[in-house]
């Protein structure tokens, strides 16, 4: 194995147009916050790097629809962002930003290099341009009807009702959300990476030397490589954004997945005059942390631009984690289906490690996984209660109980004894290895077996009866369940660090060097402090409050979307004149035989008594609505219906419930008369 003498560790820098959630934190943060501890407490030399992603489509629209500028768009995000980060113990280095100067400046340069050196295609293409707003219209600018399934609510790069994704061209009549006009399609020059130079290397780089990267990340990028990469455009015309550095660029910026990688970059050198060293030497390790969404960007196309560019190194690692669902259903920022991070933080006030737990104990390594309060509410009771607080309070309380808080001796050891204690440095090996392979869920199992082993102990010495026999006995059995506890302050601090914070405070000891764990760690009459409940159990009516607080977001969710059926397009006057809409009245009425929803009508229309059938059996009954006057289309083409000829059609109003109501005069008027 190859040896590094310095890690970076790299966060997907997280949109600024919304709060975090626990997918976020999940999928990307806590990993690599536990990551970046072990290899700090091991005294490695690690950087842990992270920041906002501040340009894109996504924030212009939410500005505009907020009627701020993108710049206060993301200010508000970062700000909340950083400080529910910081607040979960995620210990970056530098959490920067890319519409910081020296990002502007970093990725500007990056371009021009690579543009200097003849790496980019410039290509002329048609793209839809809003000739009222004066602007090329991205593809989320861009709403028509999906060709695949006629949702009228399409976007130009995708679909959201049938999930194809598309081109903007594929729509059917678009339109531009700016204005609403119809956009025209007008040439456009634009700067490409052709990624197909770099697919031998990528190859060979990616499925022979890295056979060891996660099966879902490997497979994702097996699959990319296998259906041949292509020249993919790095700029596009919006107004915000970096810049392009070009002759001819006015009004283009960096598409945002070229610039956001290269934040990384920046931050290091906002960090340290020392970036470099981490970004270019051989003997560095890159690992970065991210969603699956994100792993073509970090595996094929940054490493095609940093190779292109020539003088960084690749990532090693790139150990990416699927989804992590919300009680049942995707979690999303627009539907608000997510627990916000800053949310959590007011509710459960000094619960970061019971999240963090939760969330690493079901974290989505190898598939999508399911967060429910349910199991956060087991978790923390089962686990972080019965096993760990458990354990740690009756070690800790004995002390205070028979030894005033001074330790005791250790005394002579039996072979039980050995046994026990020869099991630490077992326990610290498989949290390494399984840490050293990115197996956080594994990692924490194993830290949390030295709190189970310390039960164990507990229950099968039973000090609390022998103290009545052999008090030299006791001594002994509490010297090694305090030498279990120190050694839990270090072992479980990657996992659970404000945990491991009152540990220490509870022992009154400072931080202990990984490397020591399995030794006897604390000595003999040294004094601990006065101690309390490391976690509480949580009530069933606290999680039934966010429960609800979700089935409340539910409901909003289907309110909303029952919203009005979009404009139809223009009709002239003639076209409307065609339609014989009159006022008839119901003159008898009765249910269509072995059919739910069908009424057929007799209707005097003026003109004649005339039969219609209709579909409004399960809103009206046959005897309430004899008399009633009503809407006809009296010039519709008869129609055969359940063998019954229908000779018109009675116009209902129609919410998006599908509730049907007949749209009637406001006072009676003769049948016959013309409705226009
Ligand atoms: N903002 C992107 C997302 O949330 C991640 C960007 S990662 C970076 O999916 F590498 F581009 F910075
Ligand atoms: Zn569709």
């Amino acid at each position: 194995m190859k040896k590094f003498n310095r890690t970076l560790v790299t966060t997907a820098l997280p949109y600024a147009n919304g709060p975090v959630h626990i997918g976020h934190l999940a999928g990307v943060y806590v990993p690599a916050d536990i990551y970046t501890r072990y290899l700090r407490m091991k005294g490695e030399d690690v950087l842990l790097i992270g920041g906002s992603d501040e340009h894109g489509v996504p924030i212009t629209i939410k500005a505009q629809k907020e009627g701020i500028t993108p710049q206060d768009v993301v200010d508000k995000y970062h700000n909340i962002i950083k400080d529910s980060f910081e607040k979960f113990g995620i210990t970056f280095d530098i959490y920067s930003r890319t519409s910081s100067e020296t990002h502007h400046e970093t990725a500007s340069e990056f371009f021009k290099t690579l543009n200097e050196k003849g790496e980019f295609i410039v290509k002329t293409s048609e793209q839809y341009y809003d000739a009222v707003a004066n602007q090329f219209l991205a593809d989320r600018y861009i709403t028509g009807t999906c060709p695949h399934c006629n949702n009228d609510g399409a976007y130009g790069d995708q679909c959201e009702s049938c999930g194809t994704s598309l081109n903007a061209t594929d729509l059917i009549n678009p339109t531009s959300s700016i204005t609403g006009n119809k956009p025209e399609l007008k040439e456009t020059k634009h700067w490409y990476l052709p990624l197909d130079k770099y697919e031998n290397d990528l190859k060979k780089w990616i499925l022979e030397d890295h056979k060891e990267w996660k099966p879902n990340v490997y497979g994702q990028c097996k699959s990319w490589l296998d259906t041949g990469l292509h020249p993919r455009a790095v700029t596009r015309d919006l107004n915000w954004g970096v810049p392009v550095p070009a002759e001819g660029a006015e009004g283009k910026v960096l598409y945002v997945w070229f610039d956001a990688p290269i934040g990384y970059i920046s931050a290091t050198k906002e960090l340290t005059p020392d970036w470099e060293k981490y970004w270019k030497a051989d003997d560095s390790k890159m690992v970065h942390f991210i969603g699956k969404d994100n792993i073509v960007f970090h595996c094929i196309i940054f490493p095609a631009m940093l190779k292109a560019e020539g003088s960084y190194i690749l990532p090693e690692n790139v150990p990416a984690n699927e989804f992590l669902n919300l009680e049942g259903d995707k979690i999303s920022t627009s539907r608000n289906w997510a627990v916000w991070l800053h949310e959590y933080l007011e509710e459960f006030p000094d619960k970061q490690d019971v999240l963090r737990y939760v969330l690493t104990a079901n974290a989505p390594e190898t598939k999508d996984n399911d967060f429910t309060w349910k199991d956060f509410q087991a978790r923390n009771n089962n686990e972080l209660v019965a096993i760990l607080g458990n354990f740690v309070n009756r070690a800790l309380v004995l002390t205070h109980k028979y030894y005033n808080g001074i330790i005791p001796a250790q005394g002579e050891l039996t072979d039980f004894d050995k046994e026990t204690l020869a099991q630490i440095p077992v326990l610290k090996e498989q949290v390494e290895k399984n840490l050293e392979t990115y197996h956080f869920r594994e990692a924490l199992k194993e830290a949390m077996n030295l709190a189970r082993l310390g039960n164990k102990y507990l229950a099968d010495t039973e000090p609390w009866k022998l103290i009545k026999t052999d008090e030299e006995r006791v001594k002994t059995i509490m010297n090694i369940s305090l030498q279990i506890t120190a050694n839990l302050s270090t072992l479980i601090e990657p996992f659970l660090p404000f945990t491991a914070n009152k540990l220490r405070e509870f022992l009154n000891i400072e931080v202990l060097a990984w490397e020591n764990i399995g030794a006897n760690v604390i000595a003999d009459g040294h004094r601990i402090n006065t101690v309390s409940l490391l976690f509480e159990k949580i009530e069933d009516e606290t999680i039934q409050a966010q429960v609800d607080k979700l089935l409340a977001t539910k409901a909003a969710n289907e309110a909303e979307k029952k919203v009005v059926a979009p404009a139809k397009e223009n009709i002239n006057f003639d076209d409307f004149m065609k339609l014989d809409v009159r006022v008839g009245t119901i003159t008898a009425a009765e249910k269509v035989a072995k059919t739910k929803k069908l009424l057929k009508l007799t209707v005097d229309t003026g003109i004649d008594q005339r039969t219609i059938v209709s579909g409004i059996a399960e809103h009206y009954k046959p005897e309430e609505i004899i008399g009633k006057q009503v809407s006809i289309l009296v010039n519709l083409e008869p129609k055969q219906l359940k063998g019954i000829e229908s000779q018109g059609m009675i116009l209902m109003a129609e919410d998006a419930d599908g509730k049907l109501s007949f749209v009637s005069p406001d006072q009676n008027i003769k049948p016959g008369s013309e409705i226009r």
